[in-house]
């Protein structure tokens, strides 16, 4: 069934190998799929960050990587949240069936106040009105969230419901979350433990040049090798094989499972060829990046594009929003 995606994207930091192999295959292939719209979550940006001065650059940088990724705006439909102004007045009416002691017990909005308790703004307290404005203004059906934000799209959910209850109406389906089961690979860090993330600093970009996406990879974090034969890996050098699975061939996993189980492994070897297949990744994507940004004629093509696409869900929803609440014209 074609379902109708939205997902919003956080407009703050690069990103990195995790990220494209996580979450973004995934939408480019799902772009094919289903009726997607992806943007840029500025709006929501300004609940933690408010820097006008980085705003239009985090936007700029983050879209370019998207689109140099492979989200087609010929396909999807990409746009910023801050170009559908009938975000903010869904986000209003929505907010009037939002009790704030269910927005007072949101875990990201508990965590936000021991982390910024000189800033809880209100924006801070009804994001999820505003992300669950985002999701319903297109009736999405489906929203690839991860873990952090399963709270959030049940907020989602309640808020239709809650809606639908009030005004007797079968108007905004309860949008379910996207899985991609299977098909998410999680990439491992370079510091030996846990999974790749931009806080963890563990991480190589899609922007990294050469020269520093080698440094990284020859640094990420190995052992003094294998005594016994055939020994289980330790958890640094598995996860070395791991992104190695994700970006080499097999007959190169294979040559270096080999040596590990035979005690020659030698891991500055392993991590030279390791850096040379994530650049085959990477690479071709740094050097669209770094078009896409000095190309201001087309961003603003796509954003427009975009937005244009966008709006025309979004202004039919709100109008019907609109008369099921009771505003009628004279
Ligand atoms: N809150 C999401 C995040 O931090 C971003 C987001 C905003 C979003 N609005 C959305 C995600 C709507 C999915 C749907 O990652």
């Amino acid at each position: 069934m074609k379902e109708i995606v939205v997902s919003g994207i956080r407009s703050t930091g690069n990103l990195h190998l995790g990220n494209y192999f996580g979450a973004l295959r995934n939408f480019i292939k799902m772009q094919h799929e289903h009726t997607c719209y992806f943007f840029i979550a500025d709006y929501h940006s300004l609940t933690t960050h408010p820097d006008p001065a980085m705003l239009h650059v985090n936007v700029k940088n983050i879209l370019s990587e998207y689109l140099a990724a492979g989200l087609d705006p010929d396909v999807a439909t990409i746009f910023l949240q801050s170009d559908l102004p009938q975000i903010p007045e869904l986000y209003l009416l929505l907010n009037m069936h939002v009790y704030v002691g269910e927005l007072e017990r949101t875990v990201s909005f508990k965590e936000k106040v021991r982390k910024q308790p000189d800033n809880v703004n209100a924006g801070l307290l009804t994001y999820p009105s505003l992300m669950a404005a985002d999701i319903l203004m297109h009736k999405a059906t489906k929203v690839p969230v991860g873990k952090d934000q399963e709270q959030h799209l049940e907020m989602t959910r309640r808020f239709a419901r809650r809606f639908n209850t009030i005004y007797g109406v079968d108007y905004f389906p309860e949008p379910d979350a996207y899985n991609f089961g299977s098909e998410l690979v999680k990439i491992p860090g370079l510091d030996g433990s846990g999974k790749m993330g931009k806080s963890e600093g563990n991480c190589v970009y899609l922007i990294d040049d050469e020269k520093n996406l080698r440094k990284k990879v020859m640094r990420a974090v190995t052992d003094q090798g294998p005594t016994e034969p055939n020994s289980v890996k330790p958890e640094p050098i598995e996860n070395l094989f791991t992104i190695m699975k994700v970006v080499s061939t097999p007959d190169t996993v294979d040559y270096f499972e080999e040596k590990y189980n035979t005690c020659q492994i030698r891991y500055g070897d392993m991590k030279k060829q390791l850096a040379e297949d994530i650049l085959k990744v990477t690479l071709p994507i740094r050097n669209r990046i770094l078009e896409i940004q000095k190309d201001d004629d087309y961003l603003r093509k796509v954003v427009k594009q975009g937005a244009e696409k966008a709006r025309e869900s979004a202004s039919k929803v709100l109008s019907d929003v609109r008369q099921i609440m009771g505003f009628k014209s004279f």
